[in-house]
């Protein structure tokens, strides 16, 4: 049982991969701390509570509303034509009785690092502002950390949201930089594959046939949530009835890594020149003096066997 907790900015994509990671028998949700992005970071909270509630997991899972802006105090306005005005394609789901933690997602983060002395696992499917700031309050984090996993970036395919950049990544590139240099024990799941891997409708209409009852409501959200999804690949890249894979591939990297290759790399994010905000910077010399740990880039994924599995979660 690896013991997670997931970083998000509570968007369609980033709903489906917590509703999988609270079914998973492999994964243990210790909390959730949310930023600014697909939607406000106290409207992903409220989305991720509601989540939980929709799960049927039968406890309650700390939920921290983080960071409302980059570390520069940017906010980019939210995607509404990518994720619905309230980050989860428009689906109101019924309202959780439990209220977020009344902590600092960065304190809350560094403390669950101390309390589970070595085994806390994060996974993040936003911006790195949470991290970044966890960071600050303490540089030895990344020793602390079992491993990251982190949806975002791009190497050898177009970024989406510039020709060199994935959201994620440019969303707050400075905290990107700072996590991507600090030495944690990185995997890197990125455009690379995510784009590679897709669920289609007909998924979906198999898996409600399927799925448990105990599932029925989580299927039932995915379907419509999925659907304003669908409806944002038709019009921005003439995909029909199906959707590209982002952060549910995360999860199911850091549940288990053999799903993906990965490529070791020493990189960086550029923050500072605005053409090129959020490109990752690679360094391939070889240099025996070189510090810097590497961080491992997922290149390639078995996308039929990951989205068999995301699947198989609710039936
Ligand atoms: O670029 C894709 C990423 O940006 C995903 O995490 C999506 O949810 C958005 O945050
Ligand atoms: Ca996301």
């Amino acid at each position: 049982m690896q013991r997670i907790l997931i970083d998000a900015d509570t968007g369609i994509d980033d709903s489906i991969a917590i509703l999988y990671a609270l079914k998973s028998k492999k994964l243990l949700v210790e909390g959730i701390t949310t930023c600014f992005g697909n939607s406000g970071a106290a409207q992903s909270a409220d989305n991720c509570l509601r989540l939980i509630k929709l799960s049927g997991c039968g406890r309650e899972i700390p939920v921290v509303i983080g960071s409302e802006c980059s570390l520069e105090g940017e906010y980019a306005s939210a995607p509404a034509h990518i994720h619905g005005k309230n980050g989860i394609g428009n689906v109101v789901l019924p309202k959780s009785g439990q209220k977020p933690l009344q902590e600092d997602a960065a304190d809350f983060i560094v403390r669950k690092a101390n309390e589970l002395g070595g085994e806390l696992v994060i996974v993040t499917t936003g911006r790195l502002t949470n991290l970044a700031r966890a960071l600050e309050k303490d540089p030895k984090l990344p020793r602390k950390v079992k491993k990251l996993v982190t949806m975002g970036g791009c190497l050898q395919v177009p970024g989406n949201v510039s020709p060199f950049a994935e959201a994620n990544i440019a969303g707050d590139a400075k905290a990107a930089n700072q996590v991507f240099r600090a030495g944690f024990h990185m995997f890197l799941v990125g455009l690379d594959v995510t784009t590679k891997t897709f669920i289609t409708k007909q998924d979906l209409e198999n898996l409600e046939m399927y799925c448990t009852e105990e599932s029925r409501p989580c299927v039932e959200y995915i379907k419509k949530a999925l659907d304003f999804y669908f409806e944002f690949h038709r019009q921005s890249a003439g995909m029909l009835c199906r959707c590209v894979v982002h952060d549910p591939l995360a999860m199911l990297i850091a549940e288990d890594g053999t799903l993906g290759e990965f490529a070791m790399i020493r990189a960086g994010v550029e923050y500072q020149v605005p053409a090129y905000r959020g490109m990752i910077v690679t360094d391939h010399r070889f240099d025996s003096e070189m510090e810097q740990d590497e961080i491992a880039a997922c290149i390639r994924v078995d996308s039929d066997q990951a989205v068999r599995r995301l699947l198989f979660a609710f039936q």
